[in-house]
């Protein structure tokens, strides 16, 4: 993909990647993890931003995983973490995905262990302030491109915010296995979408890139 425009605020360019079920559900079912981060690849973040809820449900698994050191071509992961609940920053840094990990915390964000070692970024009083998180991490040099991974409630908020510039689905032809809360959503901030891309592939999925209509 070429390199994709800041937006005239002159934050990054804000891109929410997400595997969906035919319900728009994003658990429950088995994503084609190799295919979603091919694709996911041609972005070439700068910035992975996650959810909190994202990250806490992979921390049993990063215990275990091996920990070859931090990727040092790779993107920075930035946690959107209010609530101060992520613990496993040393495992995350180390997993050789990224080149570093950053907190982001508001004003009201619980106290956190003195000796933690994870650079924080405060902004927001009692949640983080999304668009402030994104112009600060935008002033970072080489950042141009943020690649959300988030299940649903990120990408809701940034929707809502007007602060996301494409909505990339990998639909998959299923159904999740439980009833599931997890939707990829966004409210009426951005109501109407224009299609920039849609890729039907192999085994019946497809891939759909939309940008906010002006
Ligand atoms: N299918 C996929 O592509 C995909 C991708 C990623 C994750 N997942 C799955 O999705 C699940 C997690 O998704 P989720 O939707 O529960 O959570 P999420 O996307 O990780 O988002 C939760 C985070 O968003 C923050 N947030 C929400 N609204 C906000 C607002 N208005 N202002 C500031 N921050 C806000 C929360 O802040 P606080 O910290 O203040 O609560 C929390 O940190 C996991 O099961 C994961 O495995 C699926």
């Amino acid at each position: 993909m070429p390199a994709q425009p800041r937006s005239p605020s002159g934050r990054p360019y804000v891109v929410a990647h997400t595997a969906v079920a035919l319900d728009g559900a994003t658990t429950g079912f088995e994503p084609d993890q190799g295919l979603f981060y091919r694709l996911a690849a041609g972005w070439n973040e700068d910035v992975t931003l996650a959810g909190a809820d994202t990250i806490l449900a992979q921390e049993p698994a990063l215990a275990a995983a091996p920990r070859p050191g931090p990727a040092e071509d790779g993107p920075l992961l930035a946690v959107v973490d209010g609530r101060a609940r992520v613990r496993e920053w040393a495992a995350l840094r180390e997993l050789g995905h990224w080149s570093g990990v950053l907190a982001l915390h508001a004003e009201a964000t619980p106290p956190r262990p003195a000796d933690r070692s994870v650079p924080e970024l405060v902004a927001g009083a009692e949640r983080v302030d999304l668009a402030a998180a994104l112009r600060a991490l935008g002033e970072r040099e080489g950042v141009e491109t943020v690649r959300v991974d988030s299940g649903g409630a990120l990408t809701g908020a940034l929707l809502t915010a007007g602060l996301l510039d494409e909505v990339s689905l990998l639909v998959h032809p299923c159904l999740p296995a439980e009833p599931t809360a997890h939707r990829w959503h966004g409210s009426a901030a951005a109501a109407r979408f224009t299609l920039v891309e849609s890729r039907p592939l192999d085994g019946g999925l497809v891939w759909l890139r939309y940008r906010p209509a002006d």
